[in-house]
This record gives C-alpha cells, sequence and structure tokens, in this order.
C-alpha cells in the first residue's frame, strides 16, 4: 500500500512571517508522533527558507514553480525550490487556472521541469461545475494533456489530486464532494492513467482528494473514496484541526 500523504496548502496566507512560523511549530510538533504516512505542507514562496528550517517530520512544498531559469521576472525556478529543501511541487491549481490563466500547455511544462529535477509533482485537476454524477470528460481532458509527453518512469514521483473548483471552501455556494463521488473520479482518473502509462505503472501514481476537507470528513475520503491523500486549503490554517486530520488519516 502506498503511503498516504497529507498535504497543507496555505495559499496566500498568513500575512506575517512571525505567525508563519508558528503555525509551522505547531503542525510540526503535533505531526511528530505519527508514524506512517507523509505530511506536506506548502507555504507562499517567502516563507519557505524560515519555515522550512523548523521542519523534521513534516516536509516542504511549493505551490507553484516555473519552468526556466534565468531572465523571468517575478517567477521561481524548479532548481531554485530544491536547493531550498522543497520535496514537492502542487501544479496547476484551479485558482492559478482561473485568476492567472494558467493554460494545460503552461502546466505541462511546469510538471516536465519539476520532474526533471526530482521533485515530486502534486498535479491538481478538476470540473469548475459538475451537473449530474458523471465526472466531465474536461477533467480528463485537463490530466492528459497536463500529462503529454512525461515519460512513465516518473510514475513514483506523482500525484494527481482531484479537486472539483466547485468543492473548494472559497468558492460561493461549495460543497465537499461525497466520499462515493470522489470514489468514482479515483476510478475514472486511474482508467486514464492507466491508458496513459499501463496499469501497472499507473498503480504507482498517487490520487489524492481536495475540496473543504475538514476533520469530519476527512478520513471518509480515504476510506470510502480510496483516495490515496487529501490536499488541504482552509483547514490547514487552524493548526489542531489539521493535526486532528493528519491523525485521523
Ligand atoms: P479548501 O482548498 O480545502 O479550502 O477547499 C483546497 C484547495 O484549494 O487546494
Amino acid at each position: 500500500m502506498k503511503k498516504k500523504i497529507i498535504i497543507a496548502n496555505w495559499k496566500a496566507n498568513p500575512i506575517t512571517p512571525k505567525e508563519a512560523v508558528l503555525l509551522a511549530q505547531r503542525v510540526e510538533r503535533g505531526v511528530r508522533s505519527v508514524r506512517s504516512g507523509e505530511v506536506v505542507i506548502a507555504p507562499p514562496f517567502h516563507f519557505l527558507a524560515s519555515v522550512g528550517k523548523i521542519f523534521k517530520k513534516t516536509a516542504l512544498g511549493a505551490q507553484d514553480a516555473f519552468w526556466g531559469e534565468g531572465p523571468y521576472t517575478g517567477e521561481v525556478s524548479a532548481r531554485q525550490l530544491k536547493a531550498l529543501g522543497v520535496k514537492y511541487v502542487i501544479l496547476g491549481h484551479s485558482e492559478r487556472r482561473m485568476y492567472l490563466g494558467e493554460t494545460d500547455e503552461m502546466v505541462n511544462r511546469k510538471v516536465k521541469a519539476v520532474l526533471a529535477h526530482g521533485l515530486g509533482v502534486i498535479l491538481c485537476i478538476g470540473e469548475r461545475e459538475r451537473a449530474g454524477n458523471d465526472i466531465p470528460a474536461d477533467t480528463g481532458r485537463e490530466l492528459v494533456s497536463s500529462l503529454h509527453g512525461v515519460p512513465k518512469r516518473f510514475a513514483a514521483k506523482l500525484a494527481v489530486a482531484y479537486e472539483p473548483v466547485w468543492a473548494i471552501s472559497t468558492q460561493p455556494g461549495s460543497r465537499p464532494d461525497t466520499p462515493d463521488n470522489a470514489f468514482r473520479a479515483m476510478i475514472y482518473i486511474r482508467k486514464i492513467l492507466s491508458g496513459l502509462y499501463g496499469r501497472s505503472t499507473a498503480e504507482k501514481i498517487r490520487i489524492l482528494y481536495g475540496g473543504s476537507v475538514n476533520e469530519r470528513n476527512a478520513a471518509s475520503f480515504i476510506c470510502e473514496g480510496k483516495m490515496e491523500g487529501l490536499l488541504v486549503g482552509g483547514t490547514s490554517l487552524r493548526p489542531d484541526e489539521f493535526i486532528r486530520i493528519v491523525k485521523s488519516v
């Protein structure tokens, strides 16, 4: 069985370096006794160095990475992240796709660059709206395009996070997905991955759920939804609840 992975996506939070360090310290202390699974915290770029110093049990994640290095004002390269001790990079988050115009092609270039530097990728996909039970074909297309030309040897470094946009806590009228739906999404994604890489390679890729995860629903996405990890946004800013999520999983 693959190790479960719980990732905290702090987004553009908190405001001050002091708050970031305090939050990281509380989580690190809280998860120290956890024996199985992996906990990752992805703070904003400018907190990576200070927060990274605190972690022993927790792994450091980043919320994005650029494919190139050198003359790219405002960007941060995969190699720079690696030099800071980053282990995982979240790519293609729906907020970047929606508010910053990130396309599948851009996400694909980033995925390749991050993998080429030996870091793990958490590739986010998920539909904006859902009518009915079926996962819309757009979600599958997003997955296939984002992985275009990514060789199968990287499978063990790759995780796909299914994050339906309508379930993300900050979206107006959002609601968490059900474990049952998440299970169907997991099967749908696994089938596409099997088509791309063959079954045994596809099995190495972890599939995670994200969207309004909290301490009440976290374990059900793992047990009933058969997800192999969680991507947690809003709740990851409440350290005690986040620690309870980790323990429940
Ligand atoms: P949420 O965010 O847990 O606040 O819904 C998840 C995400 O956007 O990654």
